[in-house]
């Protein structure tokens, strides 16, 4: 398994050839390393509506026949984009074929704001996203605060990597996500959600000293930056 950063809460999982991204973040971020179209993917997972998650996934999605996989009320509106769509809920788990995901929650919001026509469209449950395939397994937090159950998905989940937001302000900050990561539990713990716009400039460095003096192991990943396991 090959697990690619490519900012703000965008990683793309390949597994033997096939590959899933979560939360595509790429033409708005003016620090990516990759283009849109050179992603390319059998799934597209969403694990809410804000726009520094949904970005690119209509194109994505379009480009390569692959389904955008969210909550029921997002994957509506993304299918009016055009696009073909899956939509489960917090509790369940998508069979890929290649890989397993099952869609946690997140404690944050998920609307979609018309400011157009002064609107907000209900974005369903905010989520997060365990990705399983050969027998390792990858959480993806979604953007959320900090929450008690995280320690309950880290006592049923044998956790190798987990993507926790840092960035503050939208999400839980670095002192919430070391708590996070204890509960966790993960073998390693990797930053997402800090550093793309200044109301969420965090020091990654600091974060994974702060995860070794709790005796956990923590791992910066820079933008375009892969991890094997
Ligand atoms: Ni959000
Ligand atoms: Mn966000």
């Amino acid at each position: 398994m090959k697990i690619t950063y490519h900012g703000q809460s965008t990683i793309l999982i390949e597994v033997n050839g096939k590959s899933l991204i979560i939360d595509p973040f790429i033409s708005g971020n003016a620090a990516a390393k990759v283009k849109v179209e050179d992603i390319k993917v059998e799934a597209v997972l969403l694990t809410h509506a804000h726009a520094d998650h949904i970005l690119d996934a209509a194109p994505i999605s379009k480009a390569n026949h692959a389904p955008v996989v969210s909550n029921p009320e997002l994957a509506a509106y993304m299918s009016w984009q055009g696009v073909e769509t899956i939509g489960m809920n917090i509790g369940g788990t998508l069979d890929l074929d290649f890989a397993k995901a099952k869609m946690t929650h997140a404690f944050h919001s998920s609307g979609i704001i018309d400011e157009e026509n002064k609107n907000i469209l209900y974005g369903g449950m905010p989520s997060g996203f365990i990705i399983e395939a050969e027998g390792k397994t990858i959480l993806h937090a979604g953007d959320t605060g900090l929450f008690g159950d995280m320690k309950m998905i880290g006592d049923r989940h044998n956790i190798d990597i987990a993507f926790l937001p840092i960035g503050d302000h939208f999400t839980m900050g670095p002192e919430d996500a070391v708590q996070a990561a204890e509960w966790y539990k993960a073998k390693l713990i990797i930053p997402i959600h800090y550093n793309t716009f200044p109301v969420i400039e965090q020091d990654g460095d600091a974060f994974v000293r702060a995860l070794e003096e709790r005796g956990i192991k923590g791992r910066v990943l820079e933008l375009g930056e892969s991890i094997e396991l």
